[in-house]
């Protein structure tokens, strides 16, 4: 079933290139708004009645904020969070009403100028941020007041929690619409600090209680704190990662069925049939064994497939993988398509997804790479346009 849906993608982009010629371009980036929406459901079916913020900073990961963000308010959330300002007035300009939250600190009059003409929600981690919100408004808005459990980043330290929410809620403009945390081990197994973040959380919580303090919203869990635990979902979660089909961890998979909703594709510009001990692309860092049929692809480094992968990356042709060789340069790669006597130029290679029954997901390159699958996913660059699709229509986004 989810293959044929993605033929039937894959054919609507092939059919319309065909035709109209504008979508024959050489190398982008594919956002599957089906796989998108399916994701959402699946998070909102976990959560039953608990509101969701979905995490669109960092252009929702490299797929496109606006149309990730206008797809999440369709399917239910609540919120939009973003990390910067800049983000938020780009969602405003592309005109998204909804609540937007800004998950970094405010710290100057000119940026709570900002939240206030573009109607944004800022987080306010220190008491100076509080006075310079409050002495900086000019009517009353919402607020959201974070509080460091243990992540070392941003927030009030637990400890003088009471203390800081008080001091918000004395300042008449400054209306608080949430007390939260963040979490930082959320995706291991088993983590004490975990239990000892949910542990300060709670105290938190009880010890505003006590003061009569009862903020309108709490909310604590990323999408791992989402997955793997409803006690820490409290009034709302706040997920990125799984909204595109990222599992926080491997042993994550069982609790949740998601779909990555990002493709990563290219056209070979070039082929050809090379004799043994042929030196391929800068430096001869690759030399071949025997005759090899190479394929050059139009997609390399500053696009976003990084050039330590060099030689460790595979793609796949008409549906069977093949290696990458040589270095990877700016705006090519080669691949070995020995296997694959009848590839023609022109075609497509597939770099990340699925392209018949094969499949390449994030988590492989952030494995060789020695990082997270979210960086490898951030790291396509806006040199790649992203094309998003349905089931059976195709459009270009940027
Ligand atoms: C404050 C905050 N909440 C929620 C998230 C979403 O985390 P995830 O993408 O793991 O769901 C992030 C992302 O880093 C964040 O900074």
């Amino acid at each position: 079933m989810a293959l044929a849906r993605s033929l039937i993608h894959w054919g609507a982009i092939l059919q319309r290139s065909r035709v109209s010629g504008e979508l024959k371009r050489r190398a982008w980036v594919e956002v599957d708004l089906d796989a998108l929406k399916y994701n959402i459901e699946q998070i909102r079916r976990h959560i039953g009645l608990k509101s969701l913020m979905a995490v669109v900073k960092a252009d929702a990961y490299g797929h496109g904020a606006v149309v990730v963000g206008q797809t999440a308010i369709e399917c239910g959330a609540r919120y939009l969070g973003v990390a910067t300002l800049e983000e938020g007035v780009q969602l405003r300009e592309a005109g998204l009403g909804s609540p937007i939250v800004i998950l970094g600190a405010i710290n100057t009059p000119a940026e709570v100028q900002t939240v206030l003409d573009w109607n944004l929600q800022p987080t306010l981690c220190t008491p100076k941020q509080v006075l310079t919100c409050a002495e900086s408004l000019t009517r009353s808005h919402p607020v959201h007041l974070k509080i460091d459990t243990g992540m070392g980043r941003l927030g009030a330290p637990w400890l003088e929690a009471v203390d800081f929410v008080r001091l918000a809620r004395t300042q008449p403009r400054l209306q608080v619409e949430s007390v939260y945390s963040h979490l930082a081990t959320a995706d291991e197994p088993a983590s004490e600090v975990l239990d000892q973040q949910y542990l300060r959380f709670v105290a938190v919580l009880d010890a505003l209680k006590a003061a009569g303090i009862a903020p309108p919203l709490t909310h604590l869990a990323n999408s791992a704190a989402t997955l793997r635990n409803p006690e820490l979902h409290y009034d709302m979660v706040r997920v990125g990662g799984a909204l595109y089909g990222l599992y926080p961890a491997p042993c994550f998979k069982n609790l949740l069925d998601l779909r990555p909703v990002m493709q990563v594709r290219a056209r070979i510009t070039q082929l050809k049939t090379v004799p043994a001990h042929f030196g391929v692309s800068y430096g001869h860092l690759y030399r071949t064994d025997g005759p090899t049929r190479l394929a050059t692809v139009a997609i390399g480094y500053a696009d976003g497939v990084p050039r330590n992968l060099s030689g460790r990356l595979e793609a796949i042709v008409r549906g069977k993988r093949v290696p990458q060789v040589g270095a990877i340069t700016m705006d090519q790669l080669i691949l070995d398509v020995s296997s694959i006597p009848e590839v023609c130029e022109t075609e497509i290679a597939t770099f990340l997804g699925r392209d018949g029954d094969e499949m390449i997901g994030a988590e492989v390159w952030a494995q060789a790479l020695g990082t997270i699958h979210y960086e490898v996913v951030c790291g396509f660059k806006h040199r790649l346009p992203r094309v998003v699709h349905r089931s059976s229509t195709v459009r270009q986004l940027q």
